[in-house]
């Protein structure tokens, strides 16, 4: 048969099927994309390590490729080993940190579950407001936006509110303050109910051992101690909340992060769920086999000796810290902002003149604090030096311009 020259093709096409005129209203002449140079020192994202970035750039293959299913064991694996874990249920769900947080609660929440949250910062809200959406009986306890719990404040409510689930966020971006971990999870397995752990700003950053604190459901990110691009949420699921899982009367009312279904794609089935994000996936493998290269311990020790060094800079310059330093996270410092000082402007000068972002703050902390994090790839002596160097620097004219505002 002769061959219809394409142009002739579509004309033909166009002809029998009376397509309209294209509108060409939002047909722009964008040239070429080209990112900005930055140093991420905010909540999050971090920078990617460049071996990541470089993952991420190879050709996609097909989910189910042979190399693709091998690769995905390998994260599987990696990430049992970041989250000190044997739990069979470990997988990154695609989308965000909130996606994993919501697959949490969606798998496990029946109607008229109490589910207790204990809130100390703007992340624990959220987790009360996606634990209200599937319909649990949400209690809260609160601590001042720069605390952590105790064992006696968590005891009590236990006791109170008997509720089947206890969520709590491990490291608060919000606030600088890392939960200390210490006998909750013997805790919840005395009232009988399974504990919920965010570790967003945790995972590759601070001591993490989710078997070794009976944590039963925990999530994270990719974009903090990973050093990848967002766009994957870790997940994990422990025997006990399997279990949970297994007594549903209801169908998980979320079909896309269903585990069940998830895990027949994660699991030896193998079976198509929704199209992966392959190359996410790739970069992710990147970050997990990094992260084990160095070692949790040494990656850890890292993470703490330079935020050590940050918060002596900065106390040295007379600059006060939100947190007290037996609660201070090593991945997130909250710096006040001083008496007079427009925060807002001081982080927007490190961006525009210096390309360095830092964040600001959130929620009950907005334009009290700053927020500098130092985390996975980021984590460094010299990165450490830049910050404290530009506060000596620039955070002087700040104060005089006030001073002489006023
Ligand atoms: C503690 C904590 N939990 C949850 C999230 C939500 O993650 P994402 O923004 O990746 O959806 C964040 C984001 O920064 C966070 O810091």
């Amino acid at each position: 048969m002769p061959r219809l020259p394409s142009n002739e093709l579509f004309r033909a096409l166009a002809k029998t099927q009376s397509l309209p005129p294209v509108d060409k209203n939002h047909k722009k002449a964008f040239g070429p994309l080209s990112t900005p140079e930055r140093l991420l020192l905010g909540p999050g994202p971090s920078n990617a390590h460049p071996l990541v970035l470089k993952a991420l750039g190879q050709p996609p293959v097909g989910h189910l490729d042979p190399f693709y299913v091998d690769l995905m064991s390998e994260v599987q694996e990696l990430l049992r080993y970041a989250w000190q874990t044997d739990n069979r249920l470990t997988l990154p769900m695609s989308g965000t940190g909130s996606a994993a947080m919501e697959a949490t609660l969606a798998n496990t929440v029946e109607p008229g579950d109490k589910v207790l949250v204990a809130i100390k910062g703007y992340f624990g809200n959220r987790l009360a407001d996606m634990a209200s959406r599937y319909r649990a009986d949400v209690k809260v306890i609160e601590k001042n936006w720069g605390e952590a719990f105790t064992l006696d404040e968590l005891e009590d409510a236990l006791k109170k509110y008997k509720p089947s689930i206890l969520a709590m966020v491990h490291a608060e971006t919000s606030t600088g303050v890392c939960q200390p971990m210490d006998g909750i999870g013997d805790l919840c397995r005395k009232y009988d109910c399974l504990l919920l752990l965010d570790t967003v700003t945790s995972l590759g950053g601070v001591p993490l051992f989710i078997d070794e604190w009976k944590v039963d459901l925990a999530y994270s990110c990719s974009q903090k101690g990973l050093s990848c691009p967002p766009g994957l949420g870790p997940f994990t699921m422990g025997p006990r909340a399997e279990e949970k899982l297994s007594r549903r009367v209801e169908k998980v009312p979320n079909w896309y992060l269903d585990v069940s279904l998830l895990n027949k794609y994660w699991g030896s089935d193998r079976v198509y769920h929704h199209t992966a994000p392959v190359n996410m996936n790739f970069g992710m493998r990147e970050a997990l086999r990094i992260l084990a290269e160095e070692g949790l311990e040494k990656a850890w020790e890292r993470h703490s000796s330079n935020a050590q060094q940050l918060w002596k800079g900065l106390e040295l310059m007379g600059i006060d810290l939100h947190v007290a330093e037996e609660l201070r996270l090593p991945t997130l410092t909250t710096v006040r902002i001083p008496e007079g000082v427009d925060g807002k402007a001081f982080s927007l000068h490190l961006l525009n003149e210096f390309g360095i972002e830092i964040g600001v703050g959130l929620g009950s902390l907005a334009g009290k604090v700053w927020r500098i994090g130092l985390m996975g790839h980021n984590s460094t002596p010299e990165n450490v030096d830049r910050v404290l160097s530009l506060f000596a620097s620039e955070l002087p004219r700040f104060r005089e311009k006030t001073v002489c505002a006023a």
